[in-house]
């Protein structure tokens, strides 16, 4: 039988009785609101809002190297974007005026200068112009006002910091020890858990772990080994097969470092060639940027 083209009949549309997994792929595309506050408290990095990244650099165990991977970390980012690079002391009275040569009674600009601290106009009070080209945020001045760093003093700092800096550095001591660290955590684009190769700070940074996973922030949570090849240490190599451990940097066990230190100097000032320097180098190289919510 032939027909006419305009008389071809139409095939019968295929009748679809049941579009089962267009809603679960409806679901895919849509892209999910992600939880930025809780009972008004900020508990992510995208309910601040401002260009700047904020980088938590604590250590697993007292002394594991925390304040010095994030003074060098801070200067060297400060090299190619001096002034733009705020470093703040979160540890108490804290080690970063020591090394940095801005001891109390020298330097009296320090952390609670920020209860005052109301807008952007205001913050150079709370800064210290350090000649590395770091912005210093300093500890407190007396051992005995380090209750008074609360959670709403952090959370008003970096919200001003990250509208007018480019990186804000925190440096803090071990998790949970009775510290307020928690909150810089909550809103920190990368958290970089400090650990040496030894039983004590591998157990301790299991506990350090569990504890950023108990605040929702292990997806940021980077470890980076440091003193790596310290006579009597666990072997680096052995950490990471059989600990399974996202060891995202690790830097040696440098005498230079401790020789710098003392002299309040910086690695990536003075030795950029040590085998610390280059290091550093590399794991600033290769930060996960995370995505921004638009
Ligand atoms: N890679 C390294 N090589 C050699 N010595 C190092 C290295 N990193 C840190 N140190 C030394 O280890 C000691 C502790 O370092 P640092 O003060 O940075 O640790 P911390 O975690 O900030 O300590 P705290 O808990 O007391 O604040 C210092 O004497 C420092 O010079
Ligand atoms: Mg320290």
């Amino acid at each position: 039988m032939f027909f006419k083209k305009k008389d071809k009949p139409k095939l019968q549309e295929e009748v679809v009785l049941w579009k089962a997994n267009e809603g679960r792929a409806k679901l895919k595309e849509e892209p999910r609101e992600e939880a930025v506050r809780m009972f008004n408290i900020p508990i992510s990095p995208n309910a601040l809002i401002g260009h700047g990244r904020i980088y938590t650099v604590q250590s697993a165990a007292k002394g594991d190297g925390s304040t010095t991977i994030a003074v060098n970390l801070a200067a060297l980012l400060a090299l190619s974007n001096p002034e733009r690079v705020a470093l703040i002391d979160l540890d108490g009275y804290g080690s970063i005026r020591s090394r940095m040569g801005l001891p109390a009674d020298e330097c009296l600009v320090n952390i609670l200068d920020w209860e005052d601290i109301h807008g952007p106009r205001d913050i150079v009070r709370g800064l210290y112009n350090h000649s590395s080209g770091i912005m210093v945020v300093p500890g407190v001045i007396h051992y005995d006002h380090e209750e008074k760093v609360t959670p709403t003093l952090i959370f008003k700092m970096l919200t001003l910091l990250k509208e007018t800096h480019d990186y804000i550095i925190l440096d803090c001591p071990p998790a949970g020890t009775g510290n307020n660290t928690w909150a810089a955590a909550l809103v920190s684009d990368l958290i970089f858990t400090v650990f040496k190769p030894d039983r004590a700070s591998l157990d301790l940074l299991n506990e350090n772990n569990g504890f950023m996973a108990r605040l929702g922030c292990q997806d940021r949570v980077y470890a980076v080994l440091n003193q790596a090849g310290i006579p009597g240490g666990i072997r680096a190599g052995e950490l990471e097969s059989r600990l399974g451990l996202n060891i995202l940097g690790i830097m040696p066990y440098s005498v230079a470092v401790a020789e710098e230190n003392n002299r309040r100097q910086m690695m990536v000032h003075s030795r950029e060639r040590d085998d610390f320097a280059r290091a550093l180098q590399m794991l600033a190289g290769r930060l996960p940027v995370r995505e921004r919510a638009v």
